[in-house]
């Protein structure tokens, strides 16, 4: 059977906001993200993902859309995108979009209405209850946003409430109702037909609420999940979405699947069930934290039983792969052990696009884009600002404790701008940028290492391009060695009597690896590797940080 297209993708994530700006607004836009199509071409990926370029207030930037069907004023207009998508096209590389249909914004014309009267026909489009006490000013339940405090906001002229999981500008659209399940349809719809090649859907797990909404338990600092997280009829809304929508056209579905474990990856991906074609899980992101707020260090072992056990999920489901994204912490500060980064990015990018499914880079991740020492104010973010805003109301005393805390885990450390050049703000803007440029762009930068043989962005692409392609890279299946070894990542991608044989290791330091007795290959060749003395595949003494890919034969 031919592969569907997305199977040999390598996805790159544009966060438009702080990718490139074209008119010195400070704000990265459409037509900064076309003047950049070479060098993404040049990089090799053949898809990118967008976070949300429609229209928006921005409150979340951009995951409280206001108008679906057009694209944010910052941002530019629907003609920039419609050129931009036709050059993405014409430089073969696919083009996914964001879904953000779990809510809306507040300024959506829906909520405006809604927001009307009880009897206006858009009133149901949004979970609307009556609070509860004598007075009728307590929440409807006990659920709490994603962002702290309570899931509900009070409207004083109705003298109801409105349900928004995240921010009170972003109310939760109410699935239950057919009016916007077919509402979400015609958006797709209407993206497909301009020629986008997929969706990547936000908290797609979330749109199925029970009509009683029952009080939830307390877990891990937030209250609702189990009734909210493939909810009752989960399945139903997204299979109903799958027929009106994204079966008609060659596209690719990935769902951000928070909350969710391996039995949920079969239900929710198996290509028999027809539903999504792929999610992002999230048990890697919490590696380096304990409730995920509190940092420790990474336990390898653990770190590989994630993987291995995603990777063993039956043939009929596909896994997306990503070490980054722009809710996430960068990954080498997170998954290094310190020493030189630069080959750790070399190692994690061969761990990443080597394991079996869709590899996402997001931006920068290439370059070995790192945290940014924020003052307290530079953190703009509605997460780390409600966070700390929280803290502070407990008491001022947790202040600092907040700020820590925050300087590790912020959303805030992805979204810092693009780092293209030597020049003041990263070349990123001519103007004032919209959040600050971490100051290593001096150091780390897209120019520079264009230019360095050596350097982690060149390394990304001979990855890059030895993957796309390759048969055994997509399709090979993954047999994990050296389970229990604290320091290296040992795996092997095996197609009949060819496999990929991978390397990595994990630690600053010098690192005994013993070639497992089973391995008896006739023939192997180096493909690639950061260490130039690497030699043929035997027991040796791997070099801090060194990866290496071998093709064999059997
Ligand atoms: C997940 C998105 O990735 C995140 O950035 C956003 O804040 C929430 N969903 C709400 O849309």
């Amino acid at each position: 059977m031919k592969n569907r297209w997305y199977k040999d993708a390598v996805v790159y994530q544009i966060y438009p906001r702080s990718f490139c700006d074209s008119n010195g607004d400070g704000i990265g836009d459409i037509k900064g993200i076309t003047s950049k199509i070479e060098y993404l071409k040049d990089l090799g990926i053949n898809a990118v993902w967008l976070s949300p370029v429609y229209k928006s207030p921005n409150k979340d930037n951009g995951y409280d859309i206001s108008d679906y069907r057009d694209i944010m004023d910052e941002f530019g207009t629907l003609d920039d995108f419609k050129e931009m998508l036709e050059k993405f096209h014409k430089n073969g590389i696919k083009v996914i979009m964001d879904l953000v249909v779990n809510h809306t914004s507040d300024q959506h014309k829906w909520f405006q209405e809604s927001k009307k009267s009880k009897d206006n026909p858009y009133r149901d489009y949004y979970i609307w209850r009556k609070g509860r006490g004598k007075d009728g000013k307590k929440p409807p339940n006990n659920w709490t946003s994603r962002f702290m405090g309570p899931a509900w906001e009070y409207d004083e002229a109705s003298g109801e409430f409105y349900m928004h999981l995240f921010a009170k500008g972003q109310p939760d659209l109410n699935w239950n109702n057919p009016k916007v399940r077919q509402e979400v349809a015609d958006i797709c719809n209407y993206w497909f037909e301009m020629g986008v090649d997929g969706f990547r859907c936000d908290v797609l797990t979330y749109i199925s609420k029970p009509d009683d909404l029952p009080d939830g338990k307390f877990n891990l600092g937030l209250i609702g999940d189990e009734h909210f997280t493939i909810g009752p009829n989960y399945h139903k809304y997204i299979k109903e979405l799958n027929e009106k929508s994204w079966s008609k056209y060659d596209s690719f579905i990935v769902a951000e699947a928070i909350g969710t474990g391996l039995k949920d990856a079969v239900a929710l991906t198996d290509e028999n069930n027809k539903e999504l074609d792929s999610l992002f899980h999230f048990d890697l992101a919490n590696v380096d934290a304990i409730l995920q707020f509190i940092p420790k260090k990474v336990d390898l072992v653990k770190f590989k039983k994630i993987i291995n056990d995603r990777q063993n999920l039956p043939a009929t489901t596909w896994n997306s792969n990503y070490y980054e994204n722009h809710d996430q912490p960068r990954s080498l500060p997170r998954l290094a052990d310190g020493g030189d980064l630069m080959e750790a990015g070399k190692m994690l990018a061969v761990s990443l696009l080597m394991i079996k499914g869709t590899p996402f880079i997001y931006q920068g991740e290439e370059l070995g884009m790192t945290n940014c020492a924020f003052k307290k104010e530079e953190m703009i973010d509605v997460m780390a600002t409600q966070i700390m805003g929280m803290f502070h109301k407990i008491s001022p005393l947790l202040d600092n404790w907040a700020y820590k805390v925050m300087l590790k885990r912020a959303r805030d450390h992805a979204r810092t701008p693009m780092q293209w050049n030597g020049s003041e703000n990263g070349g990123f803007t001519t103007g004032k940028p919209w959040m600050v440029v971490n100051p290593n762009y001096t150091e780390i930068n897209a120019e520079k290492e264009q230019s360095d043989e050596n350097s982690l962005l060149n390394f990304y692409k001979k990855v890059i391009h030895f993957k796309l392609g390759n048969e055994i890279a997509i399709n090979g299946n993954y047999i994990e060695y050296l389970k229990k070894n604290k320091n290296l990542f040992v795996f092997e991608r095996r197609l009949e009597n060819k496999s990929l044989f991978v390397i990595c290791n994990f630690k600053n330091k010098d690192i005994k690896f013993a070639l497992p007795e089973e391995i008896n290959y006739k023939n192997c060749e180096l493909k690639i590797s950061n260490n130039k003395d690497a030699g043929k595949l035997e027991s040796c003494v791997l070099k801090p940080y060194e990866t290496r890919i071998y093709e064999l034969e059997y």
